[in-house]
């Protein structure tokens, strides 16, 4: 009988989170933790765990499953991600600047580490993707600290991926751009008054040529990634379809 894989996405309720987990599922031998705020769906090998991801605390105390003989897969997605206000910082408001570091790096730096800790000594496959942007190595105005939160979160699956290299069953550590893609983050992107976001123009120019991708094909890469880790040589990229 085929071996049992366990993939644990955050933002699993929308976008690419929810692309990657709807297909996953489709496979019975797969088991999919999901955690967000909002849970997408029901499904038997689908467990869903309620967490806010700005709440540090609380993301300190996750416990991953233990895993039963069987399992001969286990990979973790840290896909959730926000923009926060899109401003200019001379005119932005402080609520959301602590949010945006706390979900985009600290909550995913934490369960990096977590997941490392618990399953480092399993000899079964095993790979961590953090979901970066153009912005963890391009500057934007207006996006300036989700630019810092990605570029943060980036250079830790850089050094995750030196720590593991010698590791006697090493953990594969990717930090994949998925491009721009079809979700809600590009609504609010268009959606941001134009004396804000100088970008604008450059957004809703991509959206009227349809030049987006599909949060589903940017799933079925991240699965092509997730199932030959070891054919990808290069572990910092951005998709490109
Ligand atoms: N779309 C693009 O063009 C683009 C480009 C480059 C990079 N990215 C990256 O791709 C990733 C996915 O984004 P998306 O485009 O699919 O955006 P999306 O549709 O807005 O989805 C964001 C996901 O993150 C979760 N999330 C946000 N805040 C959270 C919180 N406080 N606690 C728990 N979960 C939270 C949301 O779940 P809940 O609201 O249910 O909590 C949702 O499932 C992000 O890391 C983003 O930075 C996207």
């Amino acid at each position: 009988m085929a071996k049992k894989s366990l993939f644990i996405i955050t933002g699993c309720s929308s976008g690419i989170g929810l692309a990657l987990s709807s297909k996953l599922i489709e496979n019975k031998e797969n088991c999919v933790l999901g955690i967000a705020r909002n849970c997408p769906f029901e499904a038997e090998n689908f467990i869903f765990k309620s967490l806010d991801l700005a709440k540090i605390d609380l993301v300190k105390e996750i416990k991953f499953p233990d895993i039963e003989e069987g399992y001969d897969a286990i990979h973790l997605i840290n896909n959730a991600g926000m923009l926060g206000e899109i401003n200019t910082l001379d005119k932005i408001g402080l609520e959301s600047l602590e949010d945006v570091i706390s979900v985009n790096y600290t909550s995913a730096m934490l369960l990096c580490t977590k997941f490392i800790q618990k399953y480092q000594h399993l000899p079964v496959a095993k790979t961590i993707i953090n979901i970066s942007s153009g912005a963890a190595t391009g500057a934007y105005a207006s996006w300036s600290n989700y630019c810092a939160s990605k570029a943060a979160l980036e250079m830790l699956s850089k050094c995750i991926e030196i720590e593991q290299k010698d590791k006697a069953s090493p953990i594969h550590c990717f930090s994949i751009a998925p491009g721009v893609v079809n979700t809600n983050m590009q609504n609010q992107i268009r959606s941001t008054p134009i004396e804000n976001f100088t970008l604008l123009p450059k957004f809703e120019e991509l959206h009227r040529e349809n030049k987006l991708y599909s949060p589903a094909i940017v799933a079925d890469k991240l699965i092509e990634v997730l199932q030959n880790p070891k054919r990808f040589m290069e572990k910092v990229f951005r998709i490109q379809i």
